[in-house]
């Protein structure tokens, strides 16, 4: 049984989708704590009424981005978790927090990596006239929204659309494809060579509009 441990710091809908998948699908695999550094993220009270372990590391409370990162490892590490899911979760991370948990951390970021790094993505997609938009799954590395790219889903921007209308297909989609990137990687599936990542069975890391997933 693989233990998942998911951060995050908002309404946690990426962390419901996986806990739902998990045990709807029978993962090999358990969440078995949600950690924020904010204690009033609407994620910490939903997965604390499913039984869920969770915990506050608030990053105001720390001097420095070190001291708060070994604390929140400290919290993490009790729950001894072989995968780390960063579900909205919007602190940077010190390079030896994700040097502590590299290859076992995965983060989702609404864009097509690596355009769009940071903040704000959805608006700066619509400004700079992209015709498609999506989500990328990927591991995490020192550097902010880089890493190999587990999995991507596509998604049309649409004459009219704005911040909400985008971000709401591309949250649609995020929830299909983060629980499925998270599978694979509890199952064992994910292989990565010389910075690429790839499915052992070879299935399709991409998510195309128009085409579901099973
Ligand atoms: C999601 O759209 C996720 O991709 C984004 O925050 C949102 C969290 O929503 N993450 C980032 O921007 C990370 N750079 P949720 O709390 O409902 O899952």
């Amino acid at each position: 049984m693989k233990r998942i441990v998911i951060l995050l710091s908002g309404r946690g809908s990426n962390m419901q989708a996986v806990v739902e998948r998990c045990e709807a699908e029978g993962w090999p695999a358990q969440v078995v704590g949600v950690a924020s550094n904010k204690a009033d993220a609407g994620g910490l009270e939903w997965a604390a009424q499913r039984g869920i372990a969770t915990a506050v590391v608030d990053h105001k409370a720390f001097a420095t981005r070190d001291a708060f990162d070994a604390e929140l490892a400290r919290v993490i590490d009790r729950w001894s978790p072989d995968l780390l899911v960063l579900a909205g979760f919007m602190r940077i991370l010190g390079a030896e927090f994700v040097r502590h948990y590299e290859g076992r951390m995965l983060n989702v970021h609404p864009s097509l990596l690596p355009a769009f790094t940071g903040l704000h993505t959805h608006r700066r997609a619509i400004e700079a006239g992209c015709k498609v938009a999506g989500l990328t799954v990927h591991f995490v590395t020192p550097e902010l929204d880089h890493g190999p790219i587990v999995a991507q889903a596509v998604v049309p921007v649409l004459p009219g659309d704005d911040e909400d209308t985008l971000s709401a297909r591309v949250l649609a989609r995020e929830h299909q494809l983060y629980p499925l990137a998270v599978r694979w990687f509890v199952e064992g599936k994910l292989r990565l060579h010389d910075g690429v990542v790839a499915h052992t069975d070879g299935e399709s890391q991409v998510l195309w509009p128009g085409v579901g997933v099973s």
